[in-house]
C-alpha cells in the first residue's frame, strides 16, 4: 500500500501538533514510505525568508495574505509537487487552511479573495486545485492554548495575539471544515497526549483506506 499522499496539520498556536507530526513521520517510514516533512509558511530557502517577514513584520492584511500565498506557491512548486510526483507521503505543518483561519478568521480578511488566491496558487500541472488528502485539525479552546503557550519561548507576531484573535481563528477553521467536511479530521486536542495520538492514527488509517 504505497501511493503519494498529502496530509496537512492545523490548529491554533499551542494546540500541540508538532510531536504528533514527528510521530506520524516515523509511523509512515516504518511502513516503508518515503516521507517529506515540511512546513508553512516555509519549506524552501525563499519561502523561509517569506516566513521571517510574515511572522515578525507588521503589514497590511492583503500584503500578509499575499506573502502567505507567495510562500505557498514556492513551496508547492519546488517541494510538495515533486515529492508527490515521486510517490512520497508529504506531511505539512500547516497549509492553506491556516490562511483562511488566520488571515480570514483572525484578521477578518475577505474570504472570497482568499478563495481566488487559492485557485491561482494551488493550480498546478498535476491537478486543477491541489489540496491535502487529509487535514488533521488539532482543535483546542484558545484559553487552554494560551496557558500552554505562556511557558513557551518568546512569542512571534501571531502567538502574541489576544485570546479573542484565536477564537476568530478557531471559527475560521470550523468554517473551512464545513466547506470540505470529507477532507478534515477534527481532533480534540485537550485530551492526554496518548489519546490525541490514538485519535490521529485512527483518522489517518480511516482516510488512507478510503
Ligand atoms: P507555527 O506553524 O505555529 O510554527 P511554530 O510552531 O514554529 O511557531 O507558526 C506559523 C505561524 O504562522 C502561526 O502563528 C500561524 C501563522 N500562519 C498564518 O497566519 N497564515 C498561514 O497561511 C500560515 C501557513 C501560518
Amino acid at each position: 500500500m504505497k501511493r503519494s499522499w498529502f496530509v496537512s496539520f492545523e490548529g491554533i498556536d499551542g494546540a500541540g501538533k508538532s510531536t504528533h507530526i514527528e510521530g506520524l513521520a516515523t509511523w509512515f517510514k516504518s511502513r516503508g514510505h518515503t516521507v517529506t516533512l515540511t512546513r508553512e509558511p516555509g519549506g524552501t530557502p525563499l519561502a523561509e525568508k517569506f516566513r521571517l517577514l510574515a511572522l515578525h513584520e507588521s503589514m497590511d492584511p492583503l500584503t500578509e495574505a499575499l506573502v502567505m500565498f507567495a510562500a505557498r506557491r514556492e513551496h508547492l512548486i519546488h517541494v510538495i509537487e515533486p515529492a508527490l510526483a515521486r510517490g512520497e507521503v508529504v506531511l505539512c505543518d500547516r497549509f492553506t487552511d491556516a490562511t483562511f483561519a488566520y488571515q480570514g478568521g483572525g484578521r477578518g480578511f475577505d474570504w472570497q479573495v482568499l478563495k481566488t488566491l487559492e485557485q491561482m496558487v494551488q493550480h498546478v500541472p498535476a491537478t486543477t486545485l491541489r489540496q491535502p488528502n487529509l487535514t488533521i485539525w488539532f482543535d483546542l479552546s484558545p484559553k487552554v492554548a494560551a496557558e500552554r503557550l505562556s511557558s513557551a519561548r518568546v512569542p512571534d507576531k501571531f502567538e502574541s495575539q489576544p485570546v479573542s484573535f484565536f477564537e476568530a481563528v478557531r471559527s475560521g477553521y470550523a468554517k473551512r471544515m464545513l466547506e470540505s467536511p470529507d477532507r478534515f479530521a477534527q481532533i480534540a486536542a485537550d485530551q492526554t497526549r496518548d489519546k490525541v495520538w490514538t485519535d490521529v492514527l485512527k483518522a489517518v488509517e480511516a482516510a488512507y483506506m478510503s
